[in-house]
């Protein structure tokens, strides 16, 4: 998979060569490309921003750097990419959705800071290219650099050969449509506390109905529209007795 982050900040996207994210890049399994918008300013100043058409406080990016630093970025290659513009405006990014880039070839993220983008740069990208405008949570960042971190994260640890264990992404909060339930390894005893009985009676049939009713549990007290929006049939009779 290849990833472009575009941003004013290419400094914030640093991260991206830790970690597993600097692993998968060792390993070929993805290659990413960080470009300073600012490379497209064509004034002494190198200005991105302006003031909004209507008036209102904060500054808007300038839709001419904008368009030719995406005409640049998503071009060449024999693919099209899909354009992810992060915004507290945008559909909410979950785990459907990561699963679903996670099969794209090439994803470009746009970061905005500011107050965003000049809409006609996204209007315009999308005559030639799936565009999609994410939120990662209701809650406002400074920019889209850390909701780009975030996302690239969550797509590139589904990438085949990334995790240790592919067994770990199948197993995830959400995959299921359920929170993970608590998880314990050695001592068996810490600071008075025992690990559950169960986990340790070897009975592997015992110990999944433990892991599925911890689940269920942890989902009601957590996340209870998660529980209400399960399909009928996800439910069997022991999960109904919980
Ligand atoms: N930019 C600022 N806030 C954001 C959010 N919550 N999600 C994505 N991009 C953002």
């Amino acid at each position: 998979m290849r990833i472009d982050v575009i941003t004013i900040f290419p400094d914030y996207l640093n991260p991206l060569r830790e970690a597993l994210l600097g692993k998968a890049i060792e390993r070929e399994r993805i290659s990413v490309g960080v470009h300073d918008l600012r490379d497209w300013t064509h004034d002494v100043h190198r200005a991105v921003d302006d003031s909004p058409y209507g008036g209102g406080p904060g500054m808007v990016m300038k839709p001419d750097v904008w368009g030719e630093a995406l005409d640049e970025v998503c071009s060449g290659r024999d693919v099209t990419p899909r354009l992810v513009v992060p915004t507290p405006a945008g559909r909410p990014f979950d785990q459907k959705t990561a699963v679903r880039w996670s099969k794209d070839p090439w994803l470009v993220f746009a970061c905005g800071r500011y107050e965003g983008i000049d809409q006609r740069v996204i209007d315009d990208a999308a005559t030639r290219m799936p565009v999609e405008e994410v939120s990662i949570g209701d809650y406002v960042l400074v920019g889209g650099e850390v909701a780009a971190l975030t996302m690239i994260e969550a797509v590139v640890r589904l990438l085949p050969g990334v995790l240790g264990n592919p067994q770990s992404a199948e197993q995830d909060s959400f995959s299921d449509g359920l929170l993970e339930g608590p998880c314990y390894t050695r001592p068996e005893v810490w600071r008075d506390r025992p690990v559950p009985d169960v986990l340790r009676s070897g009975n592997h049939a015992a110990i999944a109905r433990w892991r599925r009713d911890q689940a269920l549990e942890r989902t009601y007290h957590r996340r209870p529209e998660l529980l209400a929006a399960l399909p009928e049939g996800d439910l069997d009779a022991a999960d109904r007795e919980q």
